[in-house]
């Protein structure tokens, strides 16, 4: 058995080490073809077979309707932060933007590049973004509401989806992408970056509505457009085939160990409630975001100083607990508690928070 701390990466992040194991035997030999799965023609039948079976698979997931194409990218979610408006806003249209933290600031920092119309239509600024804004008017003409489903750094989360009437929804769903069942109806466009929830960096995982790639622009540079992925099925030029591969592995484990997003939902909520209902009980932790904006995803929180929070970052890694520093922008302490952190990781971080308080409290 591989020795294994409990990990509370924020991405790169831990994945099942079931999927581990089984991409180590196909690191060597895939399936009996004297290759590995890195060696082998993206154009042949068995890693096709990989691609579709993924796509398949996200396709049970999450109920996706057949009028949504599922395109694996490069240039992680910062990329789409760009292709999004390049390919989405029709001439003469305007956008609409939430900002909810350092990402959604990232990507309305694109658009404003881009020079393309926008308008940001609430922000959660004003309080250094620790809640979700409630209140906000969507133009009923956007060509798009952009929002990021769950902020990383600032540990927030929408637990209901912006309702933006006809104007589609896209999302960055980099950091909780799968951690619950939702309705893609109202989504033009959903992207992740793998490392939290999916898989390994360097594959983008793309979901589009098929009636937005009739907006594309055919004056955009070829890679840059959803059209030519959307046709080629992701195989336009060479994919990450490795990464791929771990995606198709993660999104089986979730359909086959786990039992589906409602299963994984439950537990999710099971390791959040578990993580925050310790901090709410003692005054020795405090929770940074909002109680009705917690991210189940990413747990951020303070200690009474600075210097105790170096120590208590320190004293977890040394005790087998990694990861637990907070964004180097906003400092204090965050626990990652994406998919593949179980329940016994979460119970073993309370065990030593508590202890921790007790010496240092
Ligand atoms: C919500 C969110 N969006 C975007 C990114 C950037 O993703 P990438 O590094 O794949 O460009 C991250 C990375 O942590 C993220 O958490």
């Amino acid at each position: 058995m591989a020795a294994r701390i409990h990990n509370f990466n924020p991405g790169p992040a831990v994945l099942p080490l079931s999927v581990l194991e089984e991409a180590r035997e196909a690191l060597v030999d895939f399936k009996g073809t004297g290759m590995s799965i890195t060696e082998i023609s993206h154009r042949s039948a068995v890693f096709e077979e990989v691609l579709n079976d993924a796509i398949a698979r996200l396709g049970r997931l999450v109920n996706l309707p057949d009028n949504f194409k599922v395109l694996f990218l490069q240039g992680g979610a910062s990329t789409q932060f760009f292709m999004v408006p390049m390919n989405l806003i029709p001439e003469g249209r305007s956008a609409d933007y939430i900002n909810t933290g350092t990402w959604s600031t990232k990507a309305i920092k694109e658009i404003d590049i881009l020079k393309k119309p926008y308008k940001v239509i609430a922000s959660s600024e004003d309080r250094d973004f620790c809640y979700i804004p409630k209140e906000f008017r969507v133009s009923p003409d956007a060509a798009y509401l952009h929002f990021t489903s769950n902020n990383t750094i600032k540990g927030t989360q929408w637990s209901r989806f912006p309702d933006a009437g006809n104007v589609p929804l896209v999302s960055d769903m980099s950091s909780d992408m799968l951690c619950r069942p939702f309705d893609p109806g109202p989504f033009g466009l959903m992207y992740a970056g793998a490392q939290k929830n999916l898989g390994p960096a360097g594959v983008t995982l793309v979901i589009i509505r098929e009636d937005m790639l009739e907006r594309v622009p055919k004056s955009l540079p070829t890679m840059l457009r959803y059209t030519t992925h959307a046709e080629q099925n992701s195989l336009y030029n060479t994919p990450p085939c490795i990464n791929i591969y771990i995606v198709q592995l993660v999104f089986k484990w979730l359909e086959e160990t786990i039992g589906g997003l409602e299963a994984m939902e439950r537990i999710n909520m099971e390791k959040a409630d578990l993580l925050y209902g310790f901090i709410d009980s003692n005054d020795f932790y405090r929770g940074t975001a909002d109680k009705d904006s917690r991210s189940m995803m990413n747990v951020t929180f303070r200690l009474p100083k600075e210097d105790l929070e170096k120590q208590f970052v320190a004293e977890a890694q040394k005790s087998g607990l990694g990861g637990l520093k907070g964004h180097r922008s906003v400092g204090g302490c965050r626990a990652s508690l994406y998919n593949a952190v179980g329940l016994d990781d979460v119970q073993s971080l309370v065990d030593f928070m508590k202890e921790f308080a007790q010496k240092n409290g």
